[in-house]
């Protein structure tokens, strides 16, 4: 889909995805101590509001400029004073490259690219972790499309925890998990990926 397609797609309802953050995101995030953090493909920005609820300040990139104007409403919204901890940016990942080392924590919850577009992106997240950072990354596994339910049909933008440490060789980011993990649903169980790695201090 590209950043029409997502803007209409945000357009035709209120809030497509949920009010609170993902809960391997929630989970996997919550031992760190707050500091700066990178949420790619922020969409509405669920999980980039609950981490500036938690102290870090956020800046939240996706292309469709609907969801980053929705990022914005939700931030003033639950945040209140604490809203400029979040900072929505309108921006193609295909384009736009994060500064080199410039976040305590990167999040990529569900950016679903064919091989040639996700091997950058991935690259590119993890170069902007500083020393001590925390890349997390959640998204569609491939067993989805014939053991689980829901997410994208495209078998060409599925992948598996063995692509993205393929897509981070030679990034200098340690691996602390890469695996499949369960996400229940209301239809059923959906099947994720779930990578974390940091970068060593
Ligand atoms: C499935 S949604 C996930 C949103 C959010 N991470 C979450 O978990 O709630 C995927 C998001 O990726 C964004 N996206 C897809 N390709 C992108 C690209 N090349 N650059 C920036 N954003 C992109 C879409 O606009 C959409 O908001």
């Amino acid at each position: 889909m590209d950043s029409s397609a997502w803007d209409a797609r945000y357009a035709a309802t209120d809030l497509v995805w949920s009010a609170t953050p993902n809960a391997v995101v929630a989970r996997e995030t919550a031992d760190l101590p707050p500091g700066r953090a990178l949420d790619l493909a922020a969409g509405e920005g669920r999980n980039a509001i609950w981490l500036a609820s938690r102290g870090w300040r956020v800046t939240a990139v996706d292309f469709s400029a609907v969801a980053t104007r929705r990022i914005r409403e939700l931030a003033d919204d639950r945040l209140g004073p604490e809203t400029g901890r979040v900072c929505a940016v309108t921006a193609d990942l295909m384009a736009w490259t994060p500064d080199p080392a410039s976040a305590d924590l990167v999040v990529l919850a569900y950016l679903q690219l064919v091989a040639g577009e996700r091997r950058p992106a991935h690259r590119a997240a993890a170069a902007a972790l500083a020393p001590g950072g925390t890349l997390l990354l959640v998204a569609h596994h491939s067993d989805n499309l014939s053991y689980g339910v829901g997410g994208p049909q495209d078998p060409g933008v599925l992948f598996t925890p063995a692509d993205v440490e393929a897509d981070l060789d030679g990034t200098a980011l340690v691996l602390e998990r890469a695996e499949r993990v369960d996400r229940v649903v209301p239809t059923g169980v959906a099947l994720d990926v779930l990578v974390r790695a940091h970068r060593p201090a």
